[in-house]
């Protein structure tokens, strides 16, 4: 799968978002999540990320190794406030923003 790191936190620049072909990058509220189950490893959102953010998941830099769990913690676990996870929408624009985060996004320091 490709994963979103830390650089997508408090840009959230969606451009990922207009270039994905099975629609599974998902808006939580600081940061966006790749639904592992769902990509298709295309590749066609890694260039377009103007803070680099996205990358395949053995390419990841090693400071954040541990977005590649974050990235489905998002989808395999209830979110705070929620009593079930996300499991697999099947589709970004039909879920829609979600506006809460992991745990791991939301105590990142503010800008
Ligand atoms: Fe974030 Fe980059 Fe997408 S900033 S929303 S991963 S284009
Ligand atoms: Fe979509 Fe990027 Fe995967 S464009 S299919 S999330 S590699």
């Amino acid at each position: 799968t490709y994963v979103i790191a830390e650089p997508c936190i408090d840009v959230v620049d969606r451009a990922c978002v207009e270039e994905c072909p099975v629609d599974c990058i998902y808006e939580g509220d600081r940061a966006l999540y790749i639904q592992p189950d769902e990509c298709v490893d295309c590749g066609a959102c890694e260039p377009v990320c103007p803070v680099e953010a996205i990358y395949y998941e053995d390419d990841l830099p090693a400071q954040w190794s541990v977005f590649t769990d974050d990235n489905a913690r998002f989808f395999a676990e209830p979110l705070p406030g929620a009593v079930t996870a996300l499991d697999s929408p099947g589709g970004a624009a039909k879920l829609g923003r979600v506006g809460v985060d992991t745990p791991l996004v939301a105590r990142h320091p503010a800008p």
